[in-house]
């Protein structure tokens, strides 16, 4: 099964895999800054762009899975709801003030140079995701055996952004709802 049909799978009959609140680091950061435009990769059905767009941002969530997509278009929260891959989406140029990037992992690492790009001078990066270490846990899933980032990987990725916070953590994770190893990492452009 493609990719995007094992997320629709999940979107329609797996809710308990995730959370329906929204990402608590994206809530901390988003939440002390004034509201400007957001893009969400691989906004799932779209948790913690609902959230954005209820407090004022104009948010832009990219999401492969159709069903995922269905169901953040059908949140009355007047996003604009992209389904393509992020490698497809233009991200632009000085587009963004927030760029996030939760649970998804791969994408964060491959479309690094679009992703700095495209933040506006002062923009922050908030990306979470399962740290490397969770394949030890046998909890791989819809990722083809790439799940999560390795050591210090986003930190090599992201250089020329300036990193207010990144950390390597056991906690519970949003998805699956287990304690896991984490990585959480705040970037801002200047
Ligand atoms: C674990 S879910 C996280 C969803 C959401 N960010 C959240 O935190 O609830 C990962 C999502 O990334 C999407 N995804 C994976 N690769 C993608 C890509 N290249 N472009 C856009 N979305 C992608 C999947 O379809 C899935 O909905």
């Amino acid at each position: 099964m493609a990719e995007a049909e094992r997320w629709d799978q999940v979107y329609e009959s797996e809710p308990h895999l995730y959370t329906p609140a929204p990402n608590a680091l994206l809530v901390e950061v988003a939440g002390a800054m004034p509201p400007g435009r957001a893009l969400e990769i691989g906004m799932g059905q779209g948790r913690n762009a609902v959230w954005l767009a209820e407090r004022g941002w104009d948010v832009t969530g990219i999401e492969i899975s159709r069903a995922g997509v269905e169901r953040a278009r059908t949140s009355g929260a007047g996003l604009r709801v992209v389904l393509a891959a992020a490698e497809e989406f233009a991200i632009g140029e000085s587009q963004w003030d927030l760029i996030a990037g939760i649970y998804v992992h791969g994408v964060m690492l491959r479309e690094s140079a679009r992703i700095v790009a495209g933040l506006r001078p002062g923009g922050r990066l908030v990306i979470e995701g399962f740290h490397r270490d969770v394949m030890k846990l046998g909890i791989d899933g819809l990722t083809g055996g790439l799940l999560g980032y390795k050591t210090n990987a986003l930190l090599r990725k992201y250089l020329e952004l300036r990193v207010e916070r990144y950390e390597e953590v056991v906690a519970m994770a949003d998805w699956r709802r287990i304690e896991a190893p984490l990585v959480r990492m705040v970037a801002r452009k200047e």
